[in-house]
């Protein structure tokens, strides 16, 4: 089984980088289908620590099995300084860039900046607002537009001006040289070239001969375009229509489709959140999780695992297996609490609703679950968890009716416990 979706099933930041490079290992592709540096996917191995933002998490094993589809947006100085970074690591992976993909200019970020997405989204700042709304409106520059130079300058100028029209031209758009600034891209990119494909057919031509391919997503199911807390979502379909849309690959040809758990919820940005915490509770998430944005480093909001809003991303995804993370976390928790489902004005609510104004009237039903005091961290094997803390799995499982296959107990990739015994052969742990 070797064509794996890796997707967040909840608000981001569930840990898909440490699933996507580990199940990457054995993989011939790694390939990101949506987003861009809004992204922030954390890797820690050999007792290093790795953050991905446009790279796939897979690119740390080197080769050539970096993919950065066409659904993607692209910041070409950031893609130029992610890769340099990881050549002074001792890593230097050769990438397949969509010439589809498009480019995040630096004045979609100005641009995002003058339309205030920043504060009443509370978005990364990274222009992927706009650089999609150039892509939906047509007017957006594509990676491939860098293979011919006048007409990507022409356009460029013309996009620039756009800008100018809508928000003035006072200030750093004002300041801004197309020309400069089309030779400085055009420059950065040269030696990147070559590594602009069809990235489409090199996936499909890779799984028509039986290659291994592993889709790692960007950002979680409730922040979809379509089926997230809209209008609190990012610009991307985060789900697993996303890899047909973002990658050129039919969904039926996946044979994993892995729902990337965070064992409790987080947060960051504006929106609603069901099962927040303020107070203790949140704290100690906060602290023993590190729940600090890695892309912005803004804290992340904390509170209670939602299996309602889990079996919405489960009915948008249709996970073949979940891979339940950060469950060290818990540790040290007297009772967890669970919510199972809502109740909005007295009923109890059968479906998760997406609608925000719906969704801040619900009020989630709890379920409360004992707690464990062991740490789990050095835990290997499923029979060596606290029983509480494999009840809480059960539970998961049986409210949700899919298997949890991987269990994730530290940062490192060897705090992992595999459980399904032909994934633990795969992947030689
Ligand atoms: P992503 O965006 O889904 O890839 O997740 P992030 O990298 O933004 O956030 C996950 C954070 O949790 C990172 O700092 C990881 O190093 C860390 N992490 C991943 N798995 C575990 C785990 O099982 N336990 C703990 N304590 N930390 C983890
Ligand atoms: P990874 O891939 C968590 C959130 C932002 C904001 C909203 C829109 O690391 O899980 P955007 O900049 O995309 O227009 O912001 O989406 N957001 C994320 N939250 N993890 C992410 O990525 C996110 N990418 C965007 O905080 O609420
Ligand atoms: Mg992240």
């Amino acid at each position: 089984m070797s064509v794996i979706a890796i997707l967040g099933a909840q608000w981001g930041d569930e840990s898909k980088g440490k699933l996507a490079h580990l199940l990457s290992k054995e993989a011939d592709f790694c390939a990101r289908f949506n987003g861009g540096t809004n992204a922030g996917h954390t890797v820690v191995a050999g007792g290093q620590e790795f953050k991905f933002h446009l790279l796939p998490s897979g690119s740390l094993w080197g080769g050539g099995k970096a993919v950065l589809g066409n659904g993607m947006v692209i910041d070409p100085f950031a893609l130029v300084q992610e890769l340099e970074l990881l050549r002074k690591r001792g890593c230097d992976p050769k990438i397949h860039i969509s010439e589809a993909a498009h480019l995040l200019l630096p004045y979609h970020r100005l641009s995002e900046r003058l339309s205030g997405a920043e504060e009443e989204i509370g978005t990364t700042g990274r222009g992927i607002g706009p650089a999609y709304r150039d892509k939906a409106v047509r007017t957006g520059l594509r990676v491939g537009d860098l293979l011919f130079p006048a007409h990507f300058r022409q356009k460029l100028e013309q996009n620039l001006s756009r800008e100018r029209k809508a928000w003035g031209e006072s200030g750093e758009l004002g300041r801004l040289d197309p020309r400069k600034l089309a030779g400085e891209i055009l420059k950065l990119m040269e030696p990147l070239r070559e590594r602009i494909v069809d990235t489409a057919q090199l996936l499909n031509r890779a799984l028509d001969e039986g290659k291994r391919v592993i889709f790692e997503g960007a950002q979680g199911t409730l922040l979809d375009i379509d089926f997230g807390t809209y209008p609190f979502v990012t610009s991307s379909s985060t789900t697993i229509g996303g890899i047909g849309i973002g990658a050129g690959v039919s969904p039926k040809r996946l044979e994993r489709i892995t729902g990337v758990v965070k064992s409790y919820a987080t947060r960051v940005g504006a929106g609603p959140f069901p099962t927040e915490e303020e107070g203790p509770v949140s704290d100690r998430l906060r602290r023993r999780g590190r729940e600090f944005g890695t892309t912005t480093g803004r804290p992340r909001r904390c509170g209670w695992l939602d299996l309602a809003a889990l079996r919405y991303a489960h009915m948008i995804n249709g996970f073949t297996e979940l891979a339940l993370m950060k469950l060290d976390v818990l540790s040290g928790f007297p009772q967890l609490r669970v919510a199972t489902t809502y109740r909005r004005a007295g009923e109890v609510l059968a479906d998760f609703p997406p609608n925000v104004e719906a969704l801040k009237e619900c009020k989630p039903v709890y379920e409360t679950l004992p707690g464990w005091e062991e740490e789990i961290g050095e835990c290997r094997h499923f029979n060596e968890l606290p029983s509480a803390a494999k009840a809480y799995i059960d539970f998961i499982e049986g409210q949700l009716g899919v298997p949890v296959s991987i269990i994730s107990v530290g940062p490192g990739v060897e705090a992992t416990i595999v459980r399904a015994p032909t994934l633990a052969e795969n992947l030689r742990l």
